[in-house]
């Protein structure tokens, strides 16, 4: 991230000076996305293994894989295809051997092999997801980004706060918020939603195409290429909004955004952000990371953090984050506000607006 200076036009680096890698070779999540080998037979045997996985047959498809890994034994991709057929038929130990592998040759882990090896008990859990699985996963998908959350997937986390702040602080004579800062900023639909109503905008994301994408868009008075929690902490506070949506999911420990967070806002200034629920037993642990790959935090975990870091639950709702595979993701959207005054809110809510006294259930 930049260093500090005065301005907070200087402390951002433009919009696009980086550009996406085009084609970037990578797995999402989700679905395995083909990456050449560089050897031709190797990138047939792979190609009959994706078909006979996609036909159920895990065994054949690993065997497959494997064959072709005796071809180009240092083929990243490939090693994580055979650990997730292995994994499909069953074969945890296997399926832990190959994604080791995988992080052998990919050290910086761009295919996301220590979350498949956290999830399947074989290593600790990160406390955020590695840089690199961010940054090739959004690469990957920015182009397609806005359509496919929205419209596939019903994401509507930016309209749902830009409509909460709008209850929260309503519209008066000038901007309702000064500077704002939206961490995982992606394509920039926070941003959208919500730039009529702050004076001054910048945004932080790992992706550079996501952050190419959102400086296409024009609405970001600045924009920077890095991780949040960096970026953070590079910033002097001056702020009286901070978002994350739908960003916290990669993240597991959030205390040092909570830090930096608090740090940056003014007295009176609002976080806002969205989180996947994980219902968080008295005691358990507040984050968990779930099957989707994504961290899942409890309120209770939420409720600690904001007390620790001197902010006050200001609404806090039930939402759906998105929708997975045709299913609801069950999260919260949060509205922390660092007290103007002790124990009095710096925005008057206006009709309807809820003032919790915390994130836990009555
Ligand atoms: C699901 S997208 C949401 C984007 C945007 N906030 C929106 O509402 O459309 C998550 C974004 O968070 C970014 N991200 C995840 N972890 C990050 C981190 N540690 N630092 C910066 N950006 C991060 C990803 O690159 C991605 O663009």
């Amino acid at each position: 991230m930049p260093g500090r200076s005065a301005g907070p036009d200087r402390r951002f680096r433009a919009a696009g000076r980086r550009q996406p890698r085009r084609g970037s070779p990578s797995l999402s999540s989700k679905t395995l996305v083909f990456v050449s080998s560089g050897d031709v037979v190797a990138d047939r045997r792979y190609e009959y293994g994706v078909m006979l996985g996609a036909a159920g047959d895990h065994a054949a498809a690993a065997d497959l894989f494997a064959q072709a890994l005796e071809l180009v034994p240092g083929w990243a991709a490939g090693w994580f295809a055979l650990g997730t057929a292995r994994l499909a038929a069953e074969d945890r130990a296997g399926a832990a051997e190959a994604y080791r592998q995988v992080l052998r040759i990919d050290p910086a882990d761009r295919f996301g092999a220590m979350l498949k090896l956290a999830l399947i008990g074989e290593a600790p859990t990160p406390e955020v997801a590695p840089a690199a699985y961010v940054r090739d996963l959004f690469d990957q998908y920015a182009a397609d980004f806005d359509v496919a959350l929205v419209e596939r997937l019903a994401y509507s986390v930016p309209w749902t706060i830009a409509d909460r702040l709008e209850r929260l602080v309503p519209a008066g004579d000038g901007p309702a918020f000064a500077r704002a800062l939206d961490l995982g900023c992606g394509t920039g639909l926070a941003g959208e939603a919500l730039r009529r109503r702050v004076g001054w905008l910048a945004g932080v994301d790992l992706s550079p195409a996501m952050i190419a994408a959102a400086g296409r868009k024009g609405i970001y008075d600045t924009l920077a290429t890095g991780d949040l929690a960096e970026a953070l902490a590079g910033e002097a506070a001056g702020y009286d909004l901070v978002t994350a949506a739908d960003v916290l999911i990669y993240l597991g420990d959030l205390a040092p955004v909570f830090a930096g967070v608090a740090r940056v806002l003014d007295p009176g200034g609002i976080f806002a952000f969205s989180v996947q629920l994980h219902a968080g037993e008295p005691g358990g642990p507040g984050w968990v990371l779930g099957e989707d790959m994504r961290y899942h935090h409890s309120r209770r975990y939420l409720e600690s953090l904001a007390a620790a870091n001197g902010l006050a639950a200001r609404l806090v709702e039930d939402a759906v984050c998105r929708c997975d595979r045709g299913l609801p993701v069950d999260g919260l959207v949060v509205f922390l506000e660092k007290p103007a005054t002790l124990g009095r809110p710096a925005h008057d809510p206006a009709d309807g607006a809820e003032i919790d006294d915390g994130l836990l259930p009555n």
